[in-house]
């Protein structure tokens, strides 16, 4: 038996031919594989996975479970032993992408890019009236990691920003709201609705009827948490009477979305298949190893997930 210790890698082949380069080169002291047969499973102290296989207690001495995108609600029902820690993965490359996103959805949401969609597939030249983007306000739902990142981006173009959180936040140039008490406020003064809220027994189904009800007529939404935060019967009613106007949505419930699901043919609504934020396998082994480097080191891990919390 080794007494080397053993990074257990769960993702495609792709990413772990760039994760076990990495670490054969900057941490050889820890060993990786991507076969579980191949190891003892006393010798698993890490593991990075997407969702979270059966039969984990095996690892007996397992230490840290890494998720292998940002999210960790997948891990929620996992019977993980209470000392083992839970780190979501917190990478430029997943940054970077969700920054593009989120700046493409609000601006082509400002600039009405379905309406002229559906103007071209009716031959239709007319301008609508154009707001100016220092008169859109731009809220998020979830003001972490992600938000601030893509808020950095929105700011040069005008847009007025406000986040909404559970704990407070004060960010400069941005208006900053928090808890249930200040939500109605948040989303009165609302025009195009960002969630990058994680998904927690508080945010399932949190995208409502009530929800969107607060929003000012007209606004619009761009979702990029998890589809199970919202209700999209009350999307689609709510864009259906007028009330909303548009909606990007990355996430779905169920994922992939069914072919014949009403979200797909409605016009004032553009689905992407949850690409917003995608690991980057150079950028991520880059974060892993800096993580095992600090726990080993006693120091705390970037990403640590509050398990209690959920996020
Ligand atoms: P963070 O943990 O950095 O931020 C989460 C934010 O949500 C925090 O501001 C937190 O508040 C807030 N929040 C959580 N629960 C509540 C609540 N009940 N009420 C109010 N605010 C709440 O997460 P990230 O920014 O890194 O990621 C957010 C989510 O984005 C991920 O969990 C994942 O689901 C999704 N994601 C989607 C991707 C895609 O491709 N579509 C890619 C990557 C991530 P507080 O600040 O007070 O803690
Ligand atoms: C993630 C995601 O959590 O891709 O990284 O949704």
């Amino acid at each position: 038996m080794s007494a080397r210790p053993v990074f257990l890698f769960n993702s495609t082949p792709e990413r772990a031919t760039v994760f076990r380069k990495a670490f054969e080169r900057e941490l050889p002291a820890v060993g990786f594989a991507d076969d579980p047969t191949t190891v003892d499973p006393d010798d698993v102290r890490y593991f990075i996975t997407w969702e979270m296989p059966e039969r984990l207690g095996r690892f007996r001495h397992l230490k840290v479970v890494f998720s292998i995108g940002a999210g960790v609600d997948q891990f929620a029902a996992a019977s993980l032993a209470p000392e083992v820690s839970v780190v979501r993965m917190v990478e430029d490359g997943i940054i970077r992408m969700m920054q593009e996103y989120v700046t493409l959805a609000v601006l082509a949401l400002h600039r009405d890019w379905s309406a002229y969609a559906g103007q071209q597939a009716a031959e239709v030249w007319r301008a609508l009236p154009a707001r100016q983007a220092n008169d859109r306000r731009v809220g998020f739902l979830g003001f972490g990691m992600l938000a601030q990142a893509a808020m950095e981006r929105l700011a040069p173009f005008g847009f007025p920003l406000a986040g909404w959180s559970r704990s407070p936040r004060s960010i400069e140039g941005v208006q900053c709201f928090q808890g249930a008490d200040q939500l109605p406020e948040f989303l009165a003064q609302t025009d195009i609705l960002v969630c990058l809220l994680p998904l927690t027994a508080e945010t399932r189904g949190f995208l409502d009827a009530p929800l969107f009800a607060r929003l000012p007529k007209g606004a619009a939404l761009v979702h990029a948490g998890r589809g199970a935060q919202l209700n999209a019967a009350a999307l689609l009613a709510s864009l259906e009477c007028g009330h909303l106007s548009a909606a990007i949505l990355d996430v779905t419930d169920p994922e992939p979305l069914p072919r014949g699901d009403p979200l797909w043919r409605n016009p004032k609504v553009m689905v992407t298949p949850h690409v917003a934020g995608v690991t980057q396998p150079r950028t991520a082994a880059r974060a892993v190893i800096e993580n095992i480097r600090r726990f080993e080191a006693g120091q705390p891990m970037i990403g640590l997930v509050d398990r209690a919390r959920g996020y």
